[in-house]
């Protein structure tokens, strides 16, 4: 493997010479037989370019604007949890690394660096990203100190009323009290000390998943369209919800007051054999019928696959283990990188199918599986 990668898969196997097994594992890892982790990928691969020629690109421009904010490129960092499990800076280097790159961060819930402190580190423009936990409470809190601390949006995760089955985490032990006395403190300590006492700081349980055991404890799991009406009562900011997959619960978002909507399968880590998402981006697409703004997050690896997504109507996509990965390689540079290069590579995308910019990028640019039978 050369040292420096030319392309973000690359970044994989570095971050796996990089990382403890467990780590790694959960990182990669997908929901039971891993059906969806590979088809987020390969659905990508199906679609193909329709491109034009004889057109000025010698000026390429990739920037966008997402709710109202000015991006260099329409890509964003996806919640993904625990970033000090991949780098000791943990979020405050992919924060530095976004704010870099001009792209939007959006910070899980359960991030190992305070909403505060990612938000003291640097100027990145911020989305907060939650689950509802069944202590109501304590997500409006979690939700008045991110809107106090700058973030511009919530991003409300619907896809995990429980958490999927994720077999590498079960066989690892993830975070039992026998492997790793101070997971709990580490993971959840930080984002949640001023709880202390409401929510359990660690599962007694000494094998299996204890990541799983905490999150379907605390988690609600009866959350349902009405408590949008709640969310939004709490919150000023825009709420985005994140893991619609169909035209039907597209729809109900728009009419719940979402203002933009993700389409995710959680990078197939929930509810495996769902579709690959690129596949079903226009359906909700379509659904929504440009009131909000359509994401798409899983499997994006490569410059083209953003073109694709965005030739299907995405506004942006969401990037998940390759800014991990990069994080856990080299840090803020890594993540940096693997940004830079998904950058690069939709520059040339644009290029080479005479788009000079991100607008000029339409549905008669790419051609699916589905229009070539
Ligand atoms: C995630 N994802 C996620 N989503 C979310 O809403 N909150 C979270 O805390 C997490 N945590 C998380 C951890 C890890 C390790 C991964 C890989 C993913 C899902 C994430 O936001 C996104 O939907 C997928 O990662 C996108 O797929 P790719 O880019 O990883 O293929």
């Amino acid at each position: 493997m050369a040292e420096d990668p030319v392309n973000v898969n690359e970044y994989q196997e570095l971050a796996r010479q990089a990382l403890p097994k467990m780590y790694y594992d959960f990182y990669a890892g997908g929901a039971e037989d891993q059906y969806t982790l590979k088809e987020n990928v390969e659905a990508f691969r199906r679609i193909m370019f329709r491109p034009r020629v004889l057109i000025d690109v010698s000026k390429i421009s990739l920037s966008t604007t997402i709710l109202g904010y000015n991006v260099s490129a329409p890509i964003m960092i996806a919640p993904t949890s625990m970033h000090k499990l991949a780098h000791p800076e943990g979020e405050v280097a992919t924060a530095r690394a976004a704010a870099a790159c001009n792209v939007i961060m959006i910070v899980s819930y359960s991030s190992m660096c305070t909403v505060e402190e990612v938000a003291s580190s640097c100027d990145a423009i911020r989305f907060f990203q939650i689950y509802v936990y069944k202590r109501r409470d304590i997500t409006a809190q979690l939700v008045r100190r991110a809107e106090r601390s700058g973030y511009k949006a919530i991003v409300l995760t619907v896809d995990v009323p429980r958490l999927g089955k994720r077999e590498a985490d079960i066989k690892n032990n993830l975070g039992t009290v026998k492997l790793s006395l101070s997971f709990y403190d580490r993971m959840i300590q930080p984002q949640l000390k001023n709880f202390e006492g409401l929510l359990p700081t660690q599962v007694v349980s000494d094998e299996g998943s204890n990541f799983k055991a905490y999150a379907d404890l605390t988690l609600d799991a009866s959350l349902s369209w009405k408590d949008i009406g709640w969310l939004r009562s709490i919150t000023k900011l825009p709420i985005l919800i994140k893991g619609v997959l169909t035209h039907e619960d597209a729809i109900k978002a728009v009419e719940a007051g979402a203002a933009g909507i993700v389409v995710s399968n959680h990078g197939a880590r929930q509810l495996d054999h769902t579709p690959a998402t690129i596949s079903v981006l226009e359906e909700v697409v379509h659904a929504v019928k440009g009131k909000v703004p359509v994401f798409v997050d899983g499997g994006v690896r490569r410059g083209t696959d953003i073109f694709k997504a965005l030739a299907l109507g995405a506004q942006a996509v969401l990037i998940g283990r390759p800014v991990v990965y990069g994080l856990a390689a080299k840090g803020e540079t890594g993540v940096r990188r693997v940004t830079e290069m998904l950058k690069d590579e939709l520059e040339l995308t644009m290029a080479l199918s005479g788009c000079p910019t991100i607008k000029d990028i339409t549905r008669g640019h790419v051609i699916t599986d589905r229009e070539r039978l």
